[in-house]
């Protein structure tokens, strides 16, 4: 994956850093647009996998939508040239401030997750002389296959409206004169590879517009989220499903005349376009563990220690047909979790040597953090 003028180059840098191989990024972007485009469906980005600004500002010229999860990511997504009608705003937790920043900015709409939310939302818009476009989400209690952590569809999960509390909502809707119904909105859970789980949710969606309908709404916008999984095993192997994804929706989603259909992809547009490169500070070798301690850590690639996730991890300094050894590779943290995973065979290595730590464009980034007062982790671009 990375040629010799590459690594020639990261030896001159100062590490750790996130490395964006930006054409990576457009080959997906394009696969996505072209899967999507054969449907007419609409994908809206989910800036919260790599608000990284050059990330964004190629993602926004392949004039995707962005799908926001905070007032800043709203601001964001409109400063960097995402159409303001394309912008979708979700989260349990939104503050007034971010609420009233959204209607300032005239979004597409608000994915409300509470009844109280709902009059929240009116309350706020009704005071701006404002009409607030909403969508519902619904926790339609579909299991998506995928790590506990990042599971976000099942009753258990605060995410969404149950369905026992759709008569509340209706009732809402009819009270508040400063919304706008359009549709219905879900998201299960990320990281999901398994296309049974998106059709066990187009089931779902079938049933609940058939119930919206039957109340006498109509149903402008189905959006079905986001959560299509990439190949952390294969990091060269990088373009996402995007094909069987759209055509499972297409397949099984009963979209009536006039409806749009909408995504909220993160993860599968970015992963693959990003390596955290590190350095081996030192080389513990002991009786029963040997360790290469890198100069990243969790403050910069969280997720091992979080969802223990796997990422693949490669010595670049070294080939491959040199003798191998098995080592525990960690971060410099104080904190015994700050592991990015066990048991690895590498070839043997040796201060100094590029660890690169592969697929960690979603999640990687956005998720550093400045424990132990360290410095935020810089980033470094193919072009
Ligand atoms: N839409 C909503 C409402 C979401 O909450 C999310 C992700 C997405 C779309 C995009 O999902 P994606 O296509 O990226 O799977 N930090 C975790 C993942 C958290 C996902 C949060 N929500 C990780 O590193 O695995």
């Amino acid at each position: 994956m990375f040629n010799t003028n590459t690594i020639n180059r990261f030896q001159q840098l100062e590490t750790p850093f996130y490395y964006y191989d930006l054409d990576v990024l457009r080959k997906t972007l394009e696969a996505c647009r072209s899967a999507a485009s054969k449907y007419g469906f609409h994908v809206h980005y989910a800036m919260k996998a790599n608000f990284n600004p050059k990330v964004l500002d190629v993602i926004q010229s392949f004039g995707f939508g962005a799908d926001c999860v905070s007032g800043n990511e709203v601001k964001a997504a409109i400063e960097h040239g995402f159409g303001k009608d394309k912008v979708v705003f979700a989260g349990v937790g939104k503050s007034d401030k971010e609420i009233n920043l959204a209607l300032d900015a005239d979004i597409f709409c608000f994915n409300v997750e509470s009844v109280q939310e709902l009059y929240i939302i009116n309350d706020l818009a009704k005071a701006k002389n404002k009409i607030a476009k909403v969508a519902i989400r619904i926790n339609p209690n579909v299991d998506a296959h995928t790590h506990h952590f990042i599971t976000t569809g099942l009753d258990e999960n605060k995410f969404g409206i149950n369905t026992w509390q759709l008569p509340d909502v209706i009732a809402a809707l009819k009270e508040c004169a400063s919304l706008k119904f359009l549709g219905i909105h879900f998201h299960i859970g990320s990281q999901i590879t398994d296309m049974e789980v998106y059709k066990n949710l187009c089931t779902r969606i079938n049933e609940m517009q058939d119930w919206f309908t039957d109340h006498g709404f109509e149903i402008k916008v189905l959006n079905t989220g986001g959560g299509l999984g990439v190949d952390y095993h294969n990091p060269d192997n990088n373009i996402a499903d995007f094909e069987s994804y759209f055509k499972v929706f297409s397949q099984f989603l009963n979209v009536k005349p006039g409806q749009e259909v909408h995504f909220e992809l993160g993860r599968a547009l970015v992963a693959q376009s990003a390596s955290l490169i590190s350095r081996v500070l030192y080389v513990k070798n002991g009786i029963k563990k040997n360790f290469l301690v890198l100069d990243a850590g969790m403050t910069e690639l969280i997720r091992p220690m979080l969802y223990q996730a796997y990422h693949q991890i490669e010595n670049i300094s070294r080939t491959e047909s040199e003798q191998t050894v098995h080592y525990d590779v960690v971060g410099p943290i104080c904190e015994s979790t700050d592991c990015f995973q066990k048991d690895v065979e590498l070839p043997q290595s040796y201060r100094g040597d590029l660890l690169a730590i592969r697929t960690a464009g979603a999640y990687g980034e956005v998720m550093a953090s400045g424990y132990n007062l360290r410095d935020i982790v810089g980033s470094v671009y193919s072009e």
